[in-house]
């Protein structure tokens, strides 16, 4: 566990590694109860216990292949599934694509990467009111992390060889609008990040 960017707020940030080693120490979840666990939630679910979950999550590409959709353009939130306290998201990152630099504003954000190395860079806010990154770091596959409420950062798929990225997140509750950030202004903005429903709830 990592100290967050603002003191009230914490982050999870767990390498590969340690991810390997709590999967060997603590019981799997199957992507069926994992659902069922999050459809059992009527309000949000709090930040450490979707990490953990997710750290136990036995997943493979496989199992999300449907709604693994990509866009030329922008990197694609594509829905897997949603519940009353959550959206389950599947992105897909082109080489080269990358979030904005975002809050979590109200919600949970949990991530596993499940193909490729996401790069994750984190924002605090200066005295003057300008963001500046703090540090930047690399998530590979099966790697977990959290976000959540004025968390701000950004992800990218920095990879060589023009490699894909993706990468499964769950929202809860689900994050509608995103404060979005700016290296050379202080003004917040706020953007409706779309989501694609191409298989909801389809084989699950
Ligand atoms: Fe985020």
């Amino acid at each position: 566990m990592t100290t967050g960017c603002r003191d009230s707020h914490w982050r999870v940030l767990i390498d590969m590694e340690k991810t390997a080693h709590i999967s060997k120490t603590a019981a799997r979840v199957s992507l069926d109860d994992f659902l069922a666990e999050l459809d059992s939630y009527t309000e949000r679910v709090p930040l450490d216990r979707l990490t953990a979950l997710l750290r136990r999550l036995d997943i493979s590409l496989d199992d999300v292949i449907d709604c693994a959709r990509f866009n030329d353009e922008r990197y694609q939130r594509n829905l897997l599934r949603s519940g009353s306290a959550y959206h389950a998201l599947i992105l897909c990152w082109r080489n080269g694509q990358r979030s904005p630099i975002h809050d979590h504003r109200g919600s949970s954000c949990g991530v596993r990467v499940l193909k490729g190395v996401m790069t994750e860079t984190l924002f605090d806010v200066s005295a003057n009111g300008l963001i500046f990154a703090t540090s930047s770091s690399e998530l590979k596959e099966d790697g977990v992390c959290g976000s959540q409420d004025s968390d701000i950062h950004q992800v990218s798929n920095l990879q060589s060889d023009e490699r894909d990225l993706i990468t499964l997140h769950i929202y809860s509750p689900p994050l509608h609008v995103m404060g979005t950030y700016s290296l050379i202004s202080g003004n917040v903005g706020e953007f409706a990040d779309p989501v694609f429903e191409f298989c909801h709830g389809d084989g699950i």
